[in-house]
């Protein structure tokens, strides 16, 4: 696709920038733009909503080996808005040269990136960071993140993943933030305020993507990609909130997704795109479909051809084509031939042009390029201490009988047992394509910075053959080699710290579970150490809930350490000798089994929530109703009472609700004070519980604390099948404690 106008170059973009207006005053960004969109041919307007993956990297299914070749030329002659997966100032530096100098208009690129949970410094896996519930400290660490990721010329992630997810076979469910829209929308809001900062002009920060909109956490019976087919409630109320929190915080971008909702391609759906986001919501940011979401569509049956998808992408408002090679190859004779009128795609370029603009890039195309900073700012001591604060918070303590932890500084005697104990890149979970392999601090390192008295022994290994992030990973079912060392030292220790669970790559994209018990040999060598030892401290390390009910039967002390990132280790350490007092709590729901899934605590009360005298409610013959462990739960090593709940209509507009805390232990520690409603009759049924609100803050023994949440329509309120958001009178439950199923409860009669 030749480009044979005159040259104009980067030079009349940068004078467009600087221009002033017919009032002599400095053009405004819209000004900048509207020039800038009368001077460009249609092709140029096509090739900003066009965006390739770097020549050497993809998280898609991999390019055709010619592709290179054609996106050379497609830079050089001004085809292409944006690239992904381009690693390092230098490499970043050659492609923007390529195009600034060599392209008529000589507009920048945008570079983006999955950075997901750190860039080279990584943090908790998100999901692990949502279990902190503190909003501070997940906002630091997507700044660092930002800090690290800009430092090698990426200027925009792909992220946060914002989607709700119930079902824990489902293998993104490490990247969100849980099962719940309010707990959901504030950590993505943090999350954007960590990547974007204060300026987005300033070469530290980051445009950042709320993505997968819509529904992708709801892929049916949790297989990856799977349709989705949900009712208005459940997207209104559930999917939607932290969504539009993102597009209230400024976010630059949204991604849609793979899935159909409903019977539409989401990259298709006008409805989500142009009815909700850019009309109700009026977000003025760009949307980008998924790595080839675009020609999915035909696989969908919602399109003919490509020609087919590339109309209805442009036409319902997915604004960028990632990798599709579709609005490259159609958009311009859609416009031509009358499909897509050019107005839209003056729409799509004024809003990829505009977050150009914000980020600085249309006066400095190499703001993002200075190789010192590639060097001073990655794995940088000050990010290594917030990683660990990050990882100590995120840590969840389920079970710990007879106070077997902490573990004594002087503890004699100590068995590590399993694969993972040594482990240095499985802690780094998955989504780290910018991070390095064997950079996490494994438990035996971080442990021994607290005692020198502990022996290890692998047990099985947990994998087997070559394991890379594209190619199915295959698990050790049979080889038991390393059992009878493990189980000798369990019998000669006096305590045995298991560390069990998850290969890095047992979640993330492209990998849903059928089953969520320990995988491979684990729960064999746990049953058989067991035998011998009973005295174990359980430690999981994870991307997703796990059914581990044998576990919590029979096993002491249980700690969630998910998958923390680079200072795993060390976090672990920090928790298993009392150093910090774990404070995280769940932020989904673990089921007793699989055949639970999707399990919830905002579920609705059913028309037969239960029964004394006959079989005829809502239960299982096999297994109870109850989780193993409920939404908002955790532990700590002292104890938290609650007192004095007062609820009161301070005035007409808000609600407020008063509760004292009390530390009753003996170690200092932090709570989250979780308040839930329950609207009992409405207009739309309402869920059981529904969090409203937390805090989290620390207290010292004996030390107590009054909280005050403040309830407004916004908390009291819910979205009717028609989207429409409404507050009714009627009788509220209120419930304010320690987890989603203990607490303090108090009525509420809203006028
Ligand atoms: C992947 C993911 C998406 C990611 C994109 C670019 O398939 O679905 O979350 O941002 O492709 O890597």
């Amino acid at each position: 696709m030749k480009n044979n106008h005159l040259k104009i170059g980067f030079g009349l973009v940068l004078i467009l920038s600087m221009s002033m207006n017919l009032f002599g005053q400095a053009a405004g960004v819209e000004e900048k733009i509207d020039s800038l969109l009368r001077l460009m041919t249609l092709e140029e307007k096509v090739g900003q909503m066009n965006q390739y993956s770097g020549f050497w990297e993809f998280t898609g299914p991999p390019p055709k080996q010619d592709a290179a070749k054609v996106k050379y030329e497609h830079l050089k002659n001004g085809m292409v808005g944006s690239m992904l997966n381009v690693r390092g100032c230098e490499n970043v530096r050659a492609i923007q040269e390529l195009v600034v100098n060599e392209s008529r208009l000589g507009i920048p690129l945008i570079f983006g990136f999955d950075v997901i949970h750190g860039h080279k410094t990584l943090s908790p896996i998100p999901l692990a960071e949502a279990a902190s519930w503190d909003l501070e400290a997940i906002e630091k660490s997507a700044r660092i993140a930002a800090i690290e990721a800009s430092a090698v010329g990426i200027n925009w992630t792909f992220g946060p993943m914002v989607d709700i997810s119930r079902d824990a076979r489902w293998g993104r469910v490490m990247e969100g933030a849980g099962e719940d829209p309010y707990l959901g929308a504030k950590v993505a809001v943090a999350r954007v305020k960590g990547f974007q900062g204060d300026d987005l002009s300033a070469p530290n920060t980051i445009a950042a993507t709320a993505k997968h909109f819509a529904a992708y956490g709801f892929v049916d019976a949790g297989r990856e990609y799977n349709t989705v087919d949900i009712g208005t409630s459940t997207l209104f109320n559930i999917v939607l909130p932290p969504f539009k929190a993102a597009a209230e915080a400024n976010v630059c971008a949204f991604m849609n997704a793979f899935n159909i909702l409903n019977g539409i391609p989401a990259t298709a759906d006008k409805f989500l795109q142009r009815d909700i986001l850019k009309g109700q919501w009026g977000f003025d940011g760009f949307v980008i479909s998924d790595w080839g979401s675009g020609k999915e569509i035909v696989n969908h049956g919602f399109a003919h051809d490509l020609r087919e998808a590339t109309e209805l992408a442009a036409n319902a408002g997915s604004d960028v084509d990632m990798e599709s090679y579709a609005y490259i190859a159609h958009l311009k004779n859609a416009v031509e031939e009358g499909q897509v009128e050019e107005a839209v795609i003056d729409d799509a370029v004024r809003r990829i042009l505009r977050v150009k603009y914000k980020l600085g890039l249309m006066d400095d195309p190499y703001k993002y390029c200075d190789p010192s900073r590639e060097k001073e700012l990655l794995y940088h001591p000050d990010h290594m201490a917030a990683a660990l604060e990050m990882a100590t918070k995120s840590i969840v303590l389920l079970k710990n009988e007879n106070q077997l932890l902490p573990l004594k500084k002087d503890q004699k005697k100590i068995a590590v047992i399993g694969a993972l104990a040594a482990d240095k890149t499985s802690p780094l979970g998955s989504w780290r394509l910018g991070s390095d392999d064997g950079t996490a601090i494994s438990v035996l390192e971080g442990l021994s910075n607290y005692s020198t008295d502990f022996k290890y022994a692998k047990g099985p290994d947990l994998t087997e053959g070559l394991v890379h992030f594209v190619f199915e990973l295959k698990i050790n079912e049979t080889d038991t080699s390393g059992f009878a060392e493990a189980i000798q030292l369990a019998k000669e220790s006096e305590v045995v710290v298991m560390v069990l669970g998850e290969h890095g790559f047992q979640s993330g994209e492209a990998r849903s579970r059928t089953k969520l018990d320990l995988p491979g040999l684990q729960q064999q060598l746990l049953e058989a150490v067991f035998e011998v030892n009973p005295h174990i401290v359980l430690v999981l390390m994870n991307g997703r809930p796990l059914a581990i009910t044998w576990a919590d039967e029979h096993v002491p002390a249980i700690v969630e350490a998910w998958q923390l990132g680079t200072q795993s280790g060390n976090a672990i350490a920090q928790v298993l000798f009392g150093a910090y007092n774990p404070s995280g709590k769940l932020p989904m729901t673990f089921p007793r089994s699989v055949g639970q899934v999707p399990i919830y605590y905002n579920h609705y009360n059913t028309g037969r929530p239960a029964s004394e005298t006959d079989v005829f409610w809502s239960h299982y013959i096999d297994e109870s109703n109850k989780p193993l462990y409920p939404f908002g739960y955790g532990l700590s090593y002292t104890q938290f009472e609650y007192a004095d709940l007062q609820i009161e209509d301070t005035n007409p507009n808000a609600i407020e609700v008063r509760v004292t805390v009390k530390n009753t232990g003996k170690m200092k520690g932090e709570e989250v004070a979780q308040l839930y409603i329950r609207d009992r009759v409405a207009s739309v049924a309402r869920p059981v519980k529904e969090l409203k609100g937390f805090q989290k803050f620390a207290l010292n023994p004996g030390e107590a604390k009054t909280l005050v949440f403040t309830l407004t329509n916004t908390e009291l309120g819910f979205y009717d099948n028609a989207g429409k958001f409404l507050v009714e009178p009627g009788e509220f439950d209120i419930m304010v404690g320690g987890s989603s199923q203990t607490g303090l409860a108090g009525k509420l009669m809203l006028k």
